[in-house]
């Protein structure tokens, strides 16, 4: 299948924010100045996204989302994979929250996340991959 992970393009923005609203209906989608972004492109449309930026000495992984009717085919391990190599090349330590019941965390897991911080009451992970993983 003709999927290639890469960076977004100025002029692929608002398609990939419309795939965002898709994947995360009921979130406040934000990206900040200076925030980062690789898409999942297949047959020239945007399925997939990581969304990340860097603050001082780490990094944080902001969204992470794949179009349904094209998730469990490897989509999102390419996209976590190709985002660690990033973090792995600047020796930062990254982080990310995930409900404590999401699938996604097979993927963390696979990768090399560990739990730094359980918030029970809210039914969250504050998950933590270090540099020399
Ligand atoms: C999480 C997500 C990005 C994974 O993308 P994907 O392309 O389906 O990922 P992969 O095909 O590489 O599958 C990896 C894991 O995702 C899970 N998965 C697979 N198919 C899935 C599906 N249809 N629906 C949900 N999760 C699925 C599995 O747990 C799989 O782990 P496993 O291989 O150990 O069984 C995608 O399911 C998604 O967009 N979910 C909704 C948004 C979300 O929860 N994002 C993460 C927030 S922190």
């Amino acid at each position: 299948m003709a999927i290639s992970i890469r960076l977004l393009k100025d002029n692929e923005y608002s398609e990939m924010l419309k795939l965002m609203c898709r994947v995360f209906p009921n979130s406040n989608i934000k990206i900040d100045h200076g925030d980062r972004i690789i898409i999942a492109d297949m047959y020239g449309q945007i399925v997939g996204f990581v969304h990340y930026a860097y603050y001082g000495d780490k990094a944080v992984i902001k969204g992470f989302g794949v179009e349904g009717n094209v998730r469990g085919i490897g989509i999102g391990t390419g996209l976590i994979e190709s985002v660690i190599k990033k973090f792995v090349s600047v020796g930062k330590p990254v982080y990310l929250k995930v409900k404590d019941t999401n699938p996604a965390n097979n993927i963390y897991a696979r990768f090399g996340f560990v739990l730094a911080r359980h918030n029970e009451a809210k039914g969250v992970y504050l998950l933590v991959r270090r540099a020399n993983n």
